[in-house]
């Protein structure tokens, strides 16, 4: 807890957003961290606790946006990075600690057989689109409707479409950026999330044309709701029927399970793509599937299918790194990650049942979301990925000393334990008492 009350205009954090805004577009380079009205600028991390440059600390259920399974600078991963560094952070050569991860991903996942490593879930999900195009021969691919997937342009077609798209049955495929080529748009076909029937209707008349399906098995909004089984069936029906891959994008879901999101479902993925926990807090991301249909990537005497380079693809700082965090991810710590989710989502019900609020606690794994229903819009159509923002909401939570997600999603790390939870609740009773 801090004295500190956000917004402060005297704040550090206040004035570098002022001088950083001079030389970067909103003060930074990623938007997904931008807040209103100033986004707050990090001194540290340690475990679960972060301070800001002002002292003040907050208990950390963002975690790098998930991707910091155990919270900030484990020792095993500071210890494994810095070894490596002091050896040499890049090479234009092969390293033996990218074949030991690719090992150990390959050892968990039935349906790994082989990866490729990149910098980001982005790069993952352009090659999964990639290697699945090569693969197939098409151009087309279909993707739900308000799915986050990165920003390559196809992947982030209809992504945050108004309220008002979401009673079309046959959703738009939209550009989210400013000037995406309609060619772009022409082939991507937009499914609606969870909606078996009219799904099949679409997919059953674009089928032909497409190269794969692109999905999250964690499904909308960072895990807030999950895929349906008879919905995952319907996309795995959909590749028997029609030739085409199911791109199952993992980047955040990876965190579900020991052995894959997909596993969970008993439907196996072609194409996995993989980010953030697998980097142990480095930038990653990676494509895996058959031997099959990797082997787009392989060059024989002739120029590979799909042609993939990247300076600095499976960098051995990373690739370390990310050994040292995904060994540690045990069966038995994935199990308890999860069985404290479970607690988080179960405690923060009782809250909401006390106090009578009209809220839907969202969530699986080790995620949790409140939902919190406005009184005159109602639910959120949540199943097609919506997301409400309460004015003043997450500044009572900074005031609080805990950062969430936005849409109050949060997201645990192997650090966090049963006892972060009566305080957090205690913290989430006084804040909804107060609205
Ligand atoms: C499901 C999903 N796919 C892809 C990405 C893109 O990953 P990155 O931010 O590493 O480019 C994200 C990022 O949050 C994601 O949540």
């Amino acid at each position: 807890m801090t004295e500190n009350n956000y917004p402060d205009y005297d704040s550090t954090s206040y004035h570098l957003n002022v001088r950083g805004s001079k030389v970067l577009p909103n003060s930074g380079s990623r938007s997904s961290i931008q807040s209103s009205p100033y986004t707050l600028f990090l001194e540290s991390g340690q475990g679960k606790q972060i301070v800001d440059v002002d002292g003040r600390q907050l208990l950390d259920f963002n975690n790098n946006f998930t991707s910091l399974i155990h919270g900030h600078c484990h020792p095993a991963i500071v210890e494994a990075a810095r070894e490596q560094i002091s050896k040499g952070s890049a090479f234009s050569f092969g390293s033996e600690i990218e074949i030991r991860l690719a090992e150990l991903l390959c050892q968990r996942v039935k349906g790994f057989e082989q990866i490729r490593f990149m910098n980001s879930g982005t790069e993952a999900v352009m090659n999964g689109i990639k290697a699945a195009r090569a693969y197939t021969g098409r151009a087309k691919i279909a993707k739900c409707e308000n799915s986050y997937h990165g920003s390559y342009a196809a992947a982030e077609t209809s992504l945050a479409v108004e309220p008002t798209d979401l009673s079309i049955q046959d959703p738009i495929s939209k550009a989210y950026s400013a000037g995406t080529p309609q060619g772009v748009l022409d082939d991507v076909v937009i499914i609606p999330f969870n909606d078996v029937e009219n799904s099949r209707r679409i997919l059953d008349e674009q089928g032909p044309m497409l190269a794969g399906i692109l999905f999250d098995p964690f499904g909308a909004g960072m895990g807030r709701v999950a895929p349906s089984q008879a919905f995952i069936n319907l996309l795995a029906e959909m590749r028997d029927t029609h030739g085409l891959l199911l791109i199952s994008d993992e980047v955040i879901a990876f965190r579900a399970n020991y052995d894959g999101c997909m596993s969970q479902f008993n439907v196996p993925a072609d194409l996995t793509c993989l980010g953030k926990i697998i980097g142990g807090g480095f930038p990653v991301g990676a494509v895996a599937g058959s031997r099959d249909i990797m082997a787009v990537f392989e060059s024989t005497d002739k120029k590979a299918r799909l042609p993939h380079g990247g300076t600095f693809n499976a960098n051995p700082v990373t690739m370390a790194a990310g050994y040292a965090a995904m060994e540690m991810m045990t069966p038995e710590e994935f199990q308890r990650i999860n069985a404290l989710g479970q607690a988080f989502r179960g405690a923060i019900t009782n809250v909401i049942t006390q106090l009578n609020v009209q809220a839907n606690v969202l969530g699986q794994a080790s995620v949790f979301a409140i939902d919190i229903v406005d009184p005159v819009a109602g639910s959120l159509p949540t199943g097609r990925g919506a997301m409400r923002q309460i004015e003043g909401i997450d500044a009572a939570f900074i005031n609080a000393g805990y950062f969430l997600s936005p849409g109050l999603h949060g997201s645990l790390s192997t650090a966090m334990d049963e006892n972060d939870i009566e305080p957090f609740c205690d913290t989430l009773k006084t804040i909804l008492q107060a609205l």
